[in-house]
């Protein structure tokens, strides 16, 4: 019987390089894992070149935008800039137009990304108005809820609520309201203003309130709150600015929340980074339209990372300062687990058949084309790997440059019949 796909290389995960070999993928799963490759009705064998096949790539904070804000990114064209980073699965912030705190318009992202997305998805929702709607959307098939700043004091209570709910994800934007003013200013002045002080303060103040939920701090900017997070149990992201660019540059495009740090508090990240204290790399990938990016005093914050991250911050393994190990589980392994997936960032039988197939070295500089957000500055130019092929449950959704159209996406945290079945929650103590 020939095998529905197979992909060959030399196989990696976060445990090691297992040597060369073929993934054998039937309905979605991985079914085997084989030396030489059988006859398969699709074949990518990329043995004896260099290549590695690893787990998918997960970014577990991304905006794909999509409905009111469609013009700065949807869900086809940032998942688009996704699978061609090699990134497999995203999960998507609430803050569109409409917010993502009702049933209703939770239910109209999902089908938006059922019918668009290329990669698997899931979403988060925001926090609502009231205790019985926050329930409604806790049944829904969500990642979990996304804390910002605002909801601190605007609806305080409902956190306070939802921190409380045992089985739940909670990701926290960490600042605390007072640094978020609707200032015309400029970054360096915004650096200063929404100091480590106020991110601080932001894990204290959840940390204080003892929750039972699994706490995700994300994008985390400043050491002193990245030990904090730590402190409480919580686990923690970075992004590829806060480790790798700093405040001083006053253009448009550097402008981001929480914003960029000098040079001494972004080195103390990335020993703190290689010191194994952080559990995932999240982008913020956040696409603005060019117009909303070109005003010195007024710009919108965000950088659109979609289609670069994976690439620049292989640099650190070529560096020789991060292993390829680590760098799994930071892009992979680790993100899945915080999500609480089974199945994801690991190649073995019975996992889920994400895989990114990549080649290190300086590969194209491929001018990006697929996010709606073109205007990626210089600095992200720089890749140390070329994404080869992008497979997700199974099919080859991007391959040597070219999306190939199809794809087989899903959201796992929607329980189907057949294949997916298969992968379970998996329990965040494990
Ligand atoms: C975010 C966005 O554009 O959605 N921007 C950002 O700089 N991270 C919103 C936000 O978190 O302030
Ligand atoms: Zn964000």
């Amino acid at each position: 019987m020939r095998a529905e796909t197979v992909v060959c290389g030399t196989l990696v995960d976060y445990r090691g390089v297992h040597g060369e070999g073929c993934v054998v993928v039937e309905d979605g799963v991985i079914v085997g894992i084989t030396g030489r490759p059988p006859s398969a009705v699709n074949l990518l064998d990329y043995q004896g070149q260099g290549v590695y096949v690893a787990p998918g790539f997960i970014d577990l904070h991304v905006h794909l935008r999509g409905l009111g804000l469609s013009y700065k990114e949807d869900e086809h064209s940032g998942t688009a800039a996704a699978a061609a980073s090699g990134i497999t699965m995203v999960a998507d912030m609430p803050n569109t137009v409409p917010r993502l705190s009702t049933a209703k318009t939770l239910s109209e992202k999902l089908q938006a990304l059922e019918r668009r997305s290329l990669v698997d998805y899931s979403v988060y929702a925001g926090i609502p108005g009231s205790l019985e709607e926050a329930s409604r959307l806790a049944s829904m098939p969500i990642a979990g809820f996304k804390v910002y700043p605002s909801d601190l004091l605007d609806r305080f209570d409902i956190v306070r609520a939802v921190l409380d709910s045992s089985d739940t994800l909670i990701v926290v934007h960490p600042e605390l309201p007072e640094a978020e003013k609707p200032l015309v200013e400029s970054n360096s002045s915004r650096t200063m203003h929404r100091g480590c002080h106020w991110e601080t303060a932001a894990v204290e103040l959840v940390a204080s309130l003892q929750p039972r939920a699994r706490v995700h701090i994300t994008h985390v900017s400043c050491p002193s709150a990245l030990e904090r997070a730590r402190l409480a149990g919580f686990t923690v992201d970075v992004t590829p600015h806060h480790l790798l660019l700093q405040e001083w540059d006053e253009d448009c495009l550097f402008r981001v929340n929480p914003p960029l740090r000098d040079a001494h508090h972004s080195m103390l990240l990335l020993e703190r980074l290689l010191e194994g204290m952080v559990d995932a790399f999240a982008s913020d990938h956040a696409p603005h339209a060019v117009w909303e990016k070109s005003e010195p005093l007024t710009c919108r914050p965000g950088i659109p990372w979609l289609e670069a991250w994976p690439q620049m911050l292989y640099c650190l393994v070529e560096a020789g300062a991060l292993g390829l190990s680590k760098y799994l589980w930071l892009v992979s392994r680790g993100p899945a687990r915080i999500l609480g997936l089974s199945g994801y960032g690991v190649l073995e039988t019975g996992a889920r058949a994400n895989l990114t197939v990549f080649r290190p070295g300086s590969g194209r500089v491929l001018a990006p084309e697929l996010s709606k957000a073109r205007h990626i500055p210089y600095f992200m130019e720089r890749r140390c790997m070329e994404v080869l092929a992008t497979i997700v449950g199974g099919v080859v959704v991007y391959h040597e440059g070219v999306l190939t159209g199809k794809t087989g996406a899903v959201n796992p945290f929607s329980w189907r019949e057949g294949a997916h079945q298969r992968l379970h929650r998996e329990e965040v103590s494990s």
